[in-house]
């Protein structure tokens, strides 16, 4: 069974289903913040339910579980693969933009990871970890107007979106081709779909700083 997490193919199927599961928290993370945009109410109603709900609870260890096995499986990938292929390779049946995301992997989740870095010590910090000690956490819409009246918040911001949209673009595909999904007739489609999603997921996204640094929200 051990051998399973040491083989190749055994690497490549958590780093898919690590991807997965972090696919999968993106949208409901992203819907979730998206409430920002409705009410500052309506964004209280979903912070106080995150703060409470003995789901969300149990959920955000293996959230960051999730997280520490697709890193710690993709630096080892990365390094087999600098190791067996220290000049890299083309891949011919790929779109260009698509074959340049499957080799900058790595580097695009370094970007994501140091942002959510950042966003983790501005927001989980200042409001979950509070709760969490037994303290006061900060008000959420608050922390929203405050952080991303600067200019330079919003950039990164825009920079983190940017790489994550290449990071799922190719990897949400890659993926369900690592699980098995890997021939002429599904490959375009899923193709197709990443790419549909990776859109939703950035746009998404890029409306939460642009809505307030724009101010366009009434308190
Ligand atoms: C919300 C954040 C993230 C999501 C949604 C995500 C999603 C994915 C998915 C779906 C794959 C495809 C797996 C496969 O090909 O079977 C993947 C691959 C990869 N991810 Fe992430 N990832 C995230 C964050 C990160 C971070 C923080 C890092 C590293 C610092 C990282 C590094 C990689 C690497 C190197 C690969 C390619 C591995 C290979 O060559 O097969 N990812 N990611």
């Amino acid at each position: 069974m051990s051998n399973i997490f040491c083989s190749t193919i055994g690497k490549k199927l958590i780093m898919s289903i690590s991807g997965l599961f972090l696919v999968t928290f993106l949208l409901l993370h992203l819907s979730l913040n998206l409430t920002a945009l409705v009410s500052k109410e309506a964004y209280k109603t979903v912070c106080d339910f995150m703060d409470t709900n003995i789901f969300i609870q149990i959920m955000v260890p293996v959230l960051a579980l999730g997280f520490a096995v697709h890193i710690l499986y993709s630096i080892i990938i990365t390094l087999r693969n600098m190791k067996a292929r220290p000049i890299g390779y083309s891949v011919s049946n790929r779109t260009e933009a698509s074959s340049w995301a499957s080799k900058n992997m790595f580097v695009l989740g370094a970007i994501v990871l140091c942002f959510l870095a950042l966003h983790l010590s501005h927001f989980w910090a200042k409001m979950q970890l509070q709760h969490f000690i037994g303290g006061h956490g900060k008000e959420a819409y608050s922390l929203l107007i405050e952080l991303f009246k600067n200019w330079y918040y919003c950039v990164l911001y825009i920079v983190w979106v940017i790489a994550l949209y290449f990071h799922i673009s190719h990897g949400f595909w890659s993926a369900f081709q690592t699980i098995g999904a890997n021939n002429s007739k599904w490959i375009p489609r899923l193709q197709c779909a990443a790419k549909i999603y990776a859109i939703i997921v950035s746009l998404g996204f890029i409306s939460i700083p642009v809505y307030f640094f724009f101010g366009l929200y009434t308190v």
